[in-house]
């Protein structure tokens, strides 16, 4: 693949079909970016933006988000699934506060030591709201790279290393950001997993998975089991019930869901309790943590 002539052809398709419109892409807030990431990292887009508007409303930076209680924000999460996400972001503007003052750092580095910040969070943060020239490496992004500079159909066909490397080596000296957003519209707008648009592609001539006559992929697709049968469902089901009732016991809660997970209850409740999304009053009851009294999070001196 030609940098050069990528890089051109991308960025002139980015100009005119980009989503430049969505609310965190026209922020360099570090704390607004990184919301909408840790938002977006398991929800689509239309789903996540009014729960982006609001999060800053409610908690308009660090500082106010750090001195929330978890039963807040898991509250305000409801619908949003994932619900460990909303606790990780408030336990990390707690160790913002704490270590840096309320200024999130911008170096990928940096970001990584915070709770809940992963090698992705960590680089689309630096990225997107300091302008760092790193790679940005979503799903999107990630088969963008896989097909045309690996000629492969998915990024799971591919070895880590050779992902990156192809990441490094297409980044724009100048303008990362922009090329970053480009590759993970082009990713979820045009080189769709299933149905890859390939006619209005700016690279299809350059696409070396194209040009491969687009071979199947490798991997054996996994199937993924009913949701309804897992047990992230089971735990989402009963955070959704303590949000509401507070203070049911464990065969209240296992009444909620159906027959094939009643005997895991106790397993999920454990696994609750140890991520922090419950916790056990004095009676044996559950709840969600730091409600309405003073939470952990926000000692006062
Ligand atoms: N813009 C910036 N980050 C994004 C993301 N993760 N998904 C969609 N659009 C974005």
């Amino acid at each position: 693949v030609d940098e050069g002539q990528f890089r051109a052809e991308l960025m002139r398709w980015y100009a005119r079909h980009g989503r430049h419109e969505l609310p965190w892409r026209r922020t360099r807030d570090p704390y607004a970016v990184l919301v909408s990431e840790v938002m977006l990292q398991q929800t689509q887009v239309e789903r996540v933006r009014p729960y982006y508007k609001r999060w800053l409303e409610r908690w308009p930076s660090v500082g106010e988000l750090a001195k929330a209680s978890p039963a807040e924000v898991i509250r305000e999460w409801a619908g949003l699934g994932y619900n460990r996400r909303a606790l990780y972001l408030q336990r990390m503007a707690v160790a913002v506060m704490e270590r840096y003052g309320g200024t999130l750092p911008l170096e990928v580095e940096e970001l990584r030591t915070l709770p809940g910040i992963g090698p992705y969070t960590a680089s689309a943060v630096a990225c997107f709201a300091g302008e760092r020239r790193v790679p940005v490496a979503d799903t999107n992004i990630q088969r963008v790279l896989a097909r045309a500079v690996l000629g492969r159909a998915r990024a799971r066909d591919c070895e880590p290393a050779a992902l990156r490397a192809a990441a490094e080596r297409l980044l724009p000296e100048e303008g990362a950001r922009a090329h970053n957003l480009a590759l993970m519209d082009l990713g979820a707008m045009v080189c769709a997993s299933r149905a890859p648009q390939c006619d209005g592609c700016p690279v299809a001539g350059l696409c070396r998975w194209r040009l491969a006559g687009q071979p199947e992929g490798e991997t054996s697709g996994q199937r993924t089991p009913k949701f309804e049968h897992t047990a992230r469902f089971a735990r989402g089901r009963i955070v959704d019930a303590l949000r509401t009732a507070d203070g049911l016991d464990a065969s209240e809660l296992a009444a909620l869901l159906p027959d094939h997970h009643r005997d895991h209850v106790p397993r999920y409740l454990r696994s609750l309790e140890v991520d922090g999304l419950i916790e056990q009053d004095a009676e044996g009851r559950w709840r969600l943590p730091g409600q309405g009294r003073m939470s952990m999070a926000s000692p006062k001196l």
